[in-house]
Protein backbone atom coordinates (compact mmCIF):
# COMPACT_ATOMS: atom_id res chain seq x y z
CA UNK A 1 0.00 0.00 0.00
CA UNK A 2 1.31 3.72 -1.10
CA UNK A 3 0.19 6.53 0.59
CA UNK A 4 1.34 9.61 -1.04
CA UNK A 5 1.45 12.93 1.82
CA UNK A 6 1.60 16.32 0.04
CA UNK A 7 1.00 19.76 2.18
CA UNK A 8 1.53 23.58 1.69
CA UNK A 9 1.07 24.08 -2.22
CA UNK A 10 -0.37 27.54 -1.63
CA UNK A 11 -1.25 27.72 -5.13
CA UNK A 12 -1.61 31.26 -6.90
CA UNK A 13 0.76 32.79 -4.43
CA UNK A 14 3.75 34.59 -5.49
CA UNK A 15 5.92 32.17 -3.97
CA UNK A 16 4.37 29.24 -5.79
CA UNK A 17 6.46 27.06 -8.46
CA UNK A 18 3.71 25.57 -10.98
CA UNK A 19 6.09 24.03 -13.20
CA UNK A 20 7.65 22.13 -9.62
CA UNK A 21 4.35 21.01 -8.85
CA UNK A 22 3.58 19.88 -12.16
CA UNK A 23 7.09 18.03 -11.31
CA UNK A 24 5.44 17.01 -8.27
CA UNK A 25 2.46 15.69 -9.90
CA UNK A 26 4.19 13.28 -12.73
CA UNK A 27 6.10 11.97 -10.41
CA UNK A 28 3.21 11.17 -7.94
CA UNK A 29 1.29 9.06 -10.83
CA UNK A 30 4.49 7.52 -11.52
CA UNK A 31 4.57 6.23 -7.75
CA UNK A 32 1.16 5.19 -8.65
CA UNK A 33 0.01 5.37 -4.91
CA UNK A 34 -3.99 4.02 -4.02
CA UNK A 35 -3.96 6.81 -1.32
CA UNK A 36 -3.03 10.66 -1.95
CA UNK A 37 -3.08 13.12 1.50
CA UNK A 38 -2.99 16.52 0.79
CA UNK A 39 -2.74 18.53 4.40
CA UNK A 40 -3.83 22.16 3.80
CA UNK A 41 -2.48 25.46 2.75
CA UNK A 42 -4.09 24.88 -0.87
CA UNK A 43 -4.10 28.80 -1.13
CA UNK A 44 -2.74 31.55 -0.05
CA UNK A 45 -5.61 33.74 0.82
CA UNK A 46 -8.41 31.68 0.69
CA UNK A 47 -9.98 32.99 -2.73
CA UNK A 48 -11.88 31.25 -4.82
CA UNK A 49 -9.86 31.99 -7.48
CA UNK A 50 -7.07 30.29 -6.00
CA UNK A 51 -9.60 27.21 -4.88
CA UNK A 52 -10.05 26.89 -8.43
CA UNK A 53 -6.67 26.38 -9.33
CA UNK A 54 -5.50 23.88 -6.77
CA UNK A 55 -8.60 21.97 -7.39
CA UNK A 56 -6.85 21.94 -10.75
CA UNK A 57 -3.79 20.76 -9.80
CA UNK A 58 -5.34 17.70 -7.48
CA UNK A 59 -7.72 16.97 -9.92
CA UNK A 60 -4.60 15.68 -12.02
CA UNK A 61 -3.15 13.25 -9.29
CA UNK A 62 -4.44 9.76 -9.99
CA UNK A 63 -5.04 7.39 -7.03
CA UNK A 64 -7.74 5.05 -5.44
CA UNK A 65 -8.33 7.63 -2.43
CA UNK A 66 -7.68 11.58 -1.83
CA UNK A 67 -7.96 13.08 1.41
CA UNK A 68 -7.20 16.54 1.15
CA UNK A 69 -7.61 19.19 4.61
CA UNK A 70 -7.79 22.95 4.68
CA UNK A 71 -4.77 24.87 6.44
CA UNK A 72 -5.24 28.01 7.76
CA UNK A 73 -4.45 29.69 4.52
CA UNK A 74 -7.40 28.10 3.13
CA UNK A 75 -10.08 29.33 6.27
CA UNK A 76 -8.80 33.15 5.69
CA UNK A 77 -11.71 35.27 3.61
CA UNK A 78 -14.10 32.47 4.38
CA UNK A 79 -12.34 30.04 2.57
CA UNK A 80 -13.85 27.05 4.46
CA UNK A 81 -16.66 27.95 2.91
CA UNK A 82 -15.22 27.64 -0.96
CA UNK A 83 -13.47 24.28 0.52
CA UNK A 84 -16.62 22.43 1.48
CA UNK A 85 -17.99 23.48 -1.74
CA UNK A 86 -14.94 22.00 -3.68
CA UNK A 87 -13.56 19.32 -1.57
CA UNK A 88 -16.87 18.67 0.99
CA UNK A 89 -16.34 18.11 4.42
CA UNK A 90 -13.17 19.81 6.23
CA UNK A 91 -12.88 16.85 8.52
CA UNK A 92 -13.10 13.43 6.84
CA UNK A 93 -13.10 9.62 7.29
CA UNK A 94 -12.31 7.61 4.54
CA UNK A 95 -11.56 3.48 4.76
CA UNK A 96 -9.36 1.83 1.51
CA UNK A 97 -8.32 -1.56 2.34
CA UNK A 98 -7.07 -2.13 5.71
CA UNK A 99 -6.36 1.48 6.38
CA UNK A 100 -8.39 3.99 8.07
CA UNK A 101 -7.64 8.07 7.51
CA UNK A 102 -9.23 10.19 9.40
CA UNK A 103 -9.10 13.88 8.13
CA UNK A 104 -9.12 16.37 10.96
CA UNK A 105 -9.43 20.14 10.11
CA UNK A 106 -7.32 22.18 12.69
CA UNK A 107 -8.32 25.95 11.86
CA UNK A 108 -10.23 28.68 12.67
CA UNK A 109 -11.26 31.41 10.78
CA UNK A 110 -8.49 33.89 10.19
CA UNK A 111 -6.54 32.65 12.62
CA UNK A 112 -3.13 31.07 12.00
CA UNK A 113 -3.37 29.45 15.28
CA UNK A 114 -3.74 25.15 14.99
CA UNK A 115 -7.05 24.39 17.03
CA UNK A 116 -8.39 20.72 17.27
CA UNK A 117 -11.34 21.11 19.18
CA UNK A 118 -13.25 18.82 22.35
CA UNK A 119 -15.94 18.55 19.89
CA UNK A 120 -14.59 16.45 17.48
CA UNK A 121 -12.90 14.42 20.11
CA UNK A 122 -15.61 11.63 20.27
CA UNK A 123 -15.77 11.21 16.22
CA UNK A 124 -11.95 11.25 15.84
CA UNK A 125 -12.29 8.20 18.55
CA UNK A 126 -15.08 6.64 16.87
CA UNK A 127 -13.54 7.14 13.51
CA UNK A 128 -10.10 5.13 15.21
CA UNK A 129 -11.86 2.49 16.89
CA UNK A 130 -11.18 0.01 14.27
CA UNK A 131 -8.31 -2.92 13.87
CA UNK A 132 -7.11 -1.01 10.18
CA UNK A 133 -3.70 0.34 10.45
CA UNK A 134 -4.86 4.29 11.38
CA UNK A 135 -3.70 7.36 10.34
CA UNK A 136 -4.58 10.85 10.81
CA UNK A 137 -4.31 13.71 9.07
CA UNK A 138 -4.21 17.42 9.89
CA UNK A 139 -2.82 20.69 8.72
CA UNK A 140 -0.97 21.95 12.14
CA UNK A 141 2.11 19.98 13.63
CA UNK A 142 1.03 18.39 16.74
CA UNK A 143 5.02 18.70 17.82
CA UNK A 144 7.48 21.73 17.44
CA UNK A 145 9.47 20.79 14.12
CA UNK A 146 13.41 21.78 14.17
CA UNK A 147 15.08 24.39 11.79
CA UNK A 148 11.36 26.54 12.01
CA UNK A 149 12.40 29.58 14.59
CA UNK A 150 9.92 30.30 17.49
CA UNK A 151 7.67 27.75 18.51
CA UNK A 152 4.00 29.61 17.14
CA UNK A 153 0.71 28.36 16.14
CA UNK A 154 0.64 24.57 17.46
CA UNK A 155 -2.87 23.72 18.15
CA UNK A 156 -3.99 25.15 21.60
CA UNK A 157 -5.06 21.86 22.57
CA UNK A 158 -2.31 19.69 21.02
CA UNK A 159 -1.41 18.03 24.52
CA UNK A 160 -5.15 16.66 24.82
CA UNK A 161 -5.06 15.76 20.88
CA UNK A 162 -1.69 13.90 21.34
CA UNK A 163 -3.31 11.80 24.22
CA UNK A 164 -6.70 11.15 22.53
CA UNK A 165 -4.57 9.73 19.49
CA UNK A 166 -1.77 7.42 21.18
CA UNK A 167 -5.26 6.04 23.72
CA UNK A 168 -6.70 5.38 20.21
CA UNK A 169 -3.79 3.31 18.85
CA UNK A 170 -2.76 5.67 16.27
CA UNK A 171 -0.23 4.44 13.79
CA UNK A 172 0.72 7.32 11.99
CA UNK A 173 0.11 11.48 11.98
CA UNK A 174 0.79 13.56 8.78
CA UNK A 175 1.00 16.96 9.56
CA UNK A 176 2.25 20.09 7.47
CA UNK A 177 2.17 24.21 7.96
CA UNK A 178 5.90 24.59 8.98
CA UNK A 179 7.46 23.74 5.53
CA UNK A 180 10.21 21.64 6.94
CA UNK A 181 9.61 17.81 6.90
CA UNK A 182 10.29 15.83 10.00
CA UNK A 183 9.60 12.85 12.16
CA UNK A 184 8.95 11.97 15.74
CA UNK A 185 8.05 8.74 17.02
CA UNK A 186 5.83 9.47 20.40
CA UNK A 187 5.09 6.61 22.33
CA UNK A 188 5.14 4.28 19.36
CA UNK A 189 2.99 6.50 17.35
CA UNK A 190 4.77 7.95 14.13
CA UNK A 191 4.17 12.21 13.49
CA UNK A 192 5.41 12.99 10.13
CA UNK A 193 5.95 16.69 9.13
CA UNK A 194 5.63 17.19 5.19
CA UNK A 195 7.89 20.18 4.03
CA UNK A 196 6.36 22.36 1.17
CA UNK A 197 6.15 20.83 -1.84
CA UNK A 198 6.34 23.42 -4.60
CA UNK A 199 6.98 26.82 -2.86
CA UNK A 200 9.77 29.12 -2.35
CA UNK A 201 8.37 29.62 1.01
CA UNK A 202 11.40 27.46 2.35
CA UNK A 203 13.67 27.54 5.78
CA UNK A 204 17.26 28.10 5.10
CA UNK A 205 18.32 25.64 2.66
CA UNK A 206 15.67 22.64 3.60
CA UNK A 207 14.39 22.05 -0.39
CA UNK A 208 10.78 21.62 -0.76
CA UNK A 209 9.34 17.76 -0.53
CA UNK A 210 6.47 15.63 -0.17
CA UNK A 211 6.31 12.12 1.87
CA UNK A 212 5.73 8.62 0.13
CA UNK A 213 4.58 6.52 3.07
CA UNK A 214 4.76 2.58 1.97
CA UNK A 215 2.64 -0.25 4.35
CA UNK A 216 3.46 -3.47 3.79
CA UNK A 217 0.37 -5.42 5.72
CA UNK A 218 1.76 -9.11 4.89
CA UNK A 219 5.05 -7.57 6.87
CA UNK A 220 2.39 -7.07 9.81
CA UNK A 221 2.10 -3.61 8.94
CA UNK A 222 6.15 -2.64 8.28
CA UNK A 223 6.29 1.63 7.73
CA UNK A 224 8.83 3.20 5.28
CA UNK A 225 8.69 6.77 4.92
CA UNK A 226 10.45 8.19 2.10
CA UNK A 227 11.13 11.77 1.65
CA UNK A 228 10.77 12.76 -1.91
CA UNK A 229 12.57 15.77 -2.96
CA UNK A 230 10.40 17.83 -4.96
CA UNK A 231 13.41 18.57 -7.44
CA UNK A 232 14.50 14.95 -7.81
CA UNK A 233 15.98 12.25 -5.37
CA UNK A 234 14.97 10.54 -2.60
CA UNK A 235 15.76 9.41 1.33
CA UNK A 236 14.68 6.64 3.31
CA UNK A 237 14.04 8.69 6.45
CA UNK A 238 11.95 5.71 8.72
CA UNK A 239 11.13 1.77 8.85
CA UNK A 240 9.21 0.50 11.41
CA UNK A 241 7.54 -2.69 12.40
CA UNK A 242 3.91 -1.71 13.70
CA UNK A 243 4.07 -2.37 16.97
FE1 LIG B 1 1.88 26.75 4.59
FE1 LIG C 1 -0.14 26.67 7.39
Amino acid sequence: MKIVHISDIHVAERHFLPDLLGRVIRDINRIEPEIVVVTGDLTENGFQSEFKRAQQYIEQIECKVKVVIPGNHDARNVGYLGFEEIFGHRSIIEKYKGITIAGIDSTQPDLDDGHVGREKYGWIEKCLDTDDFKVVALHHHLIPVPKTGREKQIPMDAGDVLELLVRCGTDLVLCGHRHVPWIWNLNGMIITNAGTACTTRLKWDIPQSFNLIEIDEEEKGTIKIYRMYSKGGQELVLEKRRD
